[in-house]
């Protein structure tokens, strides 16, 4: 996979960058647990309303897990500490959260990178896209699974997630090995901590994924989740 490391200067306005690229970085100016909450609200608010993570919690704090020591729905509990794959943030949920707010409490140590790809560059054919929008994938939650598609209807957004998604039939199998396979050999971008960075992505348009990390890095994220 082609990675092109992100500039450390981005003098584009906020939302600006957000609408042209799908994410856009910012910075909070303390870099204290309290005051990255505070400024990720603020962005947040800006966008939409917030809405819970999976553990029930507006504002959380996310750090790498070892398989044993995750939720056991969680991509943590089949990748551990190793890279966590590209995914749709909440893609469990029928319509998953438009964006998603990183703040970067700790980069840890060693530090771990957070990954970005936009989907719309994965060079998806007409034919392609009918597949994704058309073949229905199961979408694992427990007693609330659902059936779905990987592109929603109309192509709103694209829900992909190795952790959650499981191919009904041919066709289905097909749609996640047709993503899969772009996603690998895509060109992604890698965002690399410091400690007080945000990052606003598009979860309807950008993929995310994580570097592997290590077992007591201290590598923590705080997050937030908005629906627009
Ligand atoms: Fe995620």
């Amino acid at each position: 996979m082609a990675i092109r490391d992100i500039a450390v200067s981005d003098p584009g306005p906020i939302f600006g960058s957000l609408a042209e690229r799908g994410w856009s970085r910012h910075r909070s100016e303390g870099a204290d647990f309290d005051s990255i909450v505070c400024e990720l609200g603020r962005l947040g608010d800006r966008l939409g309303s917030r809405v819970p993570g999976r553990a029930g919690s507006l504002e959380e704090v996310v750090q790498p897990r070892a398989a044993d020591d995750a939720h056991p729905r969680s991509l943590s509990a089949r990748y551990g500490l190793g890279a966590l794959p590209f995914h749709t943030e909440l893609s469990h949920r029928t319509r998953p959260c438009r964006y998603l707010l990183l703040g970067c409490i700790d980069r840890g140590s060693p530090a771990a990178a957070t990954m970005l790809l936009d989907w719309r560059t994965l060079g998806f054919s007409r034919e392609d896209l009918d597949l994704l929008e058309n073949a229905p994938v199961l979408v694992r939650t427990g007693r609330r699974s659902f059936y779905a598609t990987i592109l929603s209807p109309g192509g709103a957004f694209l829900r992909y997630d190795p952790g959650c998604l499981e191919a009904l039939d041919e066709r289905g199998k097909q749609a996640l090995k047709l993503v899969g396979d772009r996603v690998a050999s895509a060109p992604a971008e890698a965002h690399h901590w410091r400690q007080g960075d945000i990052l606003i992505i598009d979860n309807w348009r950008v993929l995310h994924g994580r570097s592997p990390s290590d077992r007591g890095s201290g590598r923590r994220l705080a997050r937030i989740l908005i629906d627009a």
